[in-house]
């Protein structure tokens, strides 16, 4: 019996003297001490043996198990160590190395213009509004005044997707839609797409345009023109002035196109404002009696003002650009500039 048993565990030590991993150790545990294991088969037939014997073998297999014992918990402690340290060896990094740099995005010059616009007439007590691009005819153009075959319609050259239905040429329609479902006082301003059928350097398929109603009691030009100067010297520089041109468009009476004072030559007359030393920036007025009683608002208690202007020909005075489309090309080199 010591024999074999010193036999076996002489075997158990040359396995695991070339042992490297615990998946190993653990196929050589069960080999010695599992329970159909070699040792155990030993311990097992103890009981065959005649019983003078049986002390004797008792304590010669127990020594063994326990040496086999030892041997795994010393391998498996040796192996536990160099496993972390491999895996300390490959987790390492380097703390002190510089990061990656991720470029980051930004908000389109349009979208900028816009948020610029609205946080100068939320401070005047205006509040946002969306209306849909797709449009019916009759918020586009007859709620505003413009009946069907009305020779006004030429002034914008509108996208019909069928007889009534539009994609909007502008975005008075919002102050129909508005006027409809809210009471006076309104003071409102909407921005958003629109579509003409026009295409050339100062002119989009699409644009934007932001749209401006107020109608209280008692409201006037002089109103407007207090409004729209704020709006001015904020978006352009504080010593902007403007000036109102007479005008025509059916939905105000009167009409006013709004001009401000160059920003490039302060007045005294550059390419970009034609030598005039002003730049017109948009359309506005005294919304007509009529617009008012057909959105059901009493048009002898209440008056009120709108205007509409067009976002890429702020964005093109503010930032010198020449043509419209390098707004929409979406080349980074360009949009970059306007971090
Ligand atoms: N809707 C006009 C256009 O697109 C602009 C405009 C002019 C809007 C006068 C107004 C306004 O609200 O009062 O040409």
């Amino acid at each position: 019996m010591k024999e074999k048993t010193e036999m076996l565990v002489k075997e158990c030590s040359d396995y695991l003297n070339q042992c490297n991993d615990l998946n190993d150790l653990n196929r050589i545990k069960i080999k010695y001490l599992g329970k159909n294991g070699l040792i155990t088969a030993l311990l097992k037939n103890l009981r065959d043996l005649p019983s003078e014997q049986r002390p004797f073998a008792g304590k010669t297999v127990n020594d063994a198990r326990e040496k086999i014992q030892t041997l795994l918990d010393e391998k498996e402690g040796e192996l536990k160590k160099s496993e972390s340290g491999i895996l300390l060896e490959k987790e390492w990094i380097d703390v002190t190395l510089p990061g990656k740099n991720t470029t980051r995005g930004s908000l389109h010059p349009i979208t900028k213009i816009i948020d610029e616009i609205i946080s100068v007439f939320s401070g005047l007590g205006f509040e946002y509004k969306e209306g849909p691009e797709i449009e019916t005819d009759y918020y586009c153009f007859q709620a505003l005044n413009i009946p069907k075959d009305h020779p006004a319609r030429d002034m914008q050259d509108t996208f019909y997707i069928n007889e009534n239905i539009v994609l909007r040429s502008h975005t008075s329609p919002v102050q129909v839609r508005n006027m409809e479902i809210s009471k006076p006082p309104i003071r409102i301003v909407n921005p958003g797409r629109v579509y003409r059928a026009d295409d050339d350097a100062t002119h989009s398929p699409m644009f934007h345009q932001i749209e401006g109603l107020c109608i209280d009691e008692h409201i006037s030009l002089g109103d407007l023109k207090g409004v729209l100067e704020e709006f001015a010297k904020n978006i352009f520089s504080k010593d902007t002035k403007i000036r109102f041109r007479p005008s025509y468009f059916p939905f105000t009476e009167p009409s006013v196109e709004v001009d401000v004072s160059c920003s490039i030559c302060k007045g005294k007359g550059c390419k970009i404002c034609k030598g005039t030393g002003w730049i017109e920036i948009l359309g506005a007025g005294i919304v007509n009696p009529a617009v008012l009683e057909q959105s059901n608002i009493d048009s002898k208690k209440y008056s009120g003002f709108a205007f509409g202007c067009g976002i890429e020909r702020i964005a093109m005075i503010k930032y010198g650009i020449d043509d419209m489309r390098i707004l929409f090309d979406n080349d980074l080199r360009f949009l970059r500039q306007y971090k």
